[in-house]
């Protein structure tokens, strides 16, 4: 089968890999029909991510159909329309028993980084009834395709934040990760959402649908000003920080009121600084980290509600044999590029 795989820095492959099998019990076959391309498998490829195999398959966010699956798997059959966790886990672990599956003993972000992915015909899903979630009839794979990765990412901001009614909620980042997070702080009730980049078609696109009440680009305006001057002078009751550089580190603990959450779902590739001297008094409270995608099974059950949508996400699509034209549209945000769906 054909397959993209991380050959080694700034390189990659479309290639052939032979077919995956059931190798343990709890292992389902999946035949991918749907994969997208994330600012992770960009980290993967640029060497910012060391636990990543060279000649791994990349790809680590999907819907398929279930092919085959091995004799533990209770859950899941032939024939299933699935999308998946971009986590596998074993649920019965010290971490996962605690909910924090991106801890797991056993698993964690696998798929497309330590073991082959789903940017290929088919992949193998470790504890498949944990890591895949089956689609009910109105959900396409295109609404779903991005339940277990960053609709999950975003849904992890937004809880990091313990939003409460009449919360004002500042998201940093109106890329696809942050958007999703507006949509989630939205859904948990956020009084308003304010949404920073630097990118002005994003922060439209925010607008325009309906993501956010208020939209702020820091290198035209004073963000830390705006910010108070929506929140009476206090800041943001909770900050999502889903851009990921020094600058917007540093703007997500400056714009947050005393005593706020500050949720730091962006994945840094270098060290940040905390400047706890500048920050004295403020009393805040960080929380950071890989997604806890344990929510996937209720986020397709509000796609499939009508509650949520992420399906303007995907600006352009691919078929898979031109993979890698995608990650170029990708990385390069040409023509406004949100998501590239990969078609097979
Ligand atoms: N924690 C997790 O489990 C998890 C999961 C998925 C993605 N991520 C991370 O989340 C982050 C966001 O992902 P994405 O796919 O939306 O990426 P993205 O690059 O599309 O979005 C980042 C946004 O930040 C904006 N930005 C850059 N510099 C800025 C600045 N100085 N001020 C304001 N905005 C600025 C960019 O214009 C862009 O719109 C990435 O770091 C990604 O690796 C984390
Ligand atoms: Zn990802
Ligand atoms: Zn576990």
């Amino acid at each position: 089968m054909k397959a993209l795989i991380y050959a080694d820095k700034n390189k990659t492959e479309f290639t052939n890999k032979p077919e995956p099998d059931i190798i343990c019990d709890s292992d389902a076959i999946v035949q991918v029909t749907m994969s997208a391309i994330c600012t992770s498998d960009l980290h993967i490829i640029n060497n910012s991510v060391p636990r990543a195999k060279k000649g791994v398959t990349l790809g680590h966010e999907f819907t398929g159909v279930v092919v085959k699956t091995g004799d533990k798997v209770k859950n899941l059959k032939t024939g299933d329309r699935i999308s998946a966790n971009c986590i596998t886990f074993c649920n019965k672990c010290y971490y996962c028993k605690r909910g924090f599956i991106n801890n797991c003993e056993n698993g964690g972000w696998e798929l497309g980084c330590t073991i082959d992915g789903a940017q290929a015909e088919f992949v193998r899903v470790p504890y498949a009834d944990n890591t895949l979630t089956k689609l009910p009839d109105n959900v396409s794979y295109k609404n779903a395709l991005f339940v277990g990765d960053i609709l999950s990412s975003g849904y992890f901001g937004a809880l990091m934040c313990e939003i409460n009614k009449d919360d004002t909620i500042a998201v940093i980042g109106s890329g696809p990760v942050g958007m999703c997070a507006m949509m989630c702080a939205k859904y948990m009730g956020a009084k308003k959402v304010i949404a920073i980049d630097i990118d002005n078609a994003r922060l439209k696109t925010a607008i325009e649908q309906n993501l956010c009440d208020y939209a702020i680009n820091p290198h035209e305006q004073d963000a830390q000003e705006v910010v108070k001057s929506l929140t009476h002078g206090r800041g943001a009751d909770g900050v999502i920080e889903a851009a990921g550089c020094d600058e917007t580190f540093k703007l997500a603990w400056q714009i947050a009121r005393a005593n706020a959450i500050v949720g730091i779902v962006a994945m840094y590739e270098k060290a940040q600084i905390l400047p706890l001297c500048d920050m004295y008094g403020k009393n805040l409270t960080f929380k950071t980290g890989g997604v806890d995608a344990i929510h996937c099974e209720k986020l397709v059950e509000l796609i499939s509600k009508g509650e949520i949508s992420t399906d303007f996400l995907i600006t352009h699509s691919v078929p898979f044999e031109r993979i890698k034209e995608g990650y170029e549209i990708f990385k390069n945000k040409k023509d406004n590029c949100l998501k590239v769906a990969v078609t097979y």
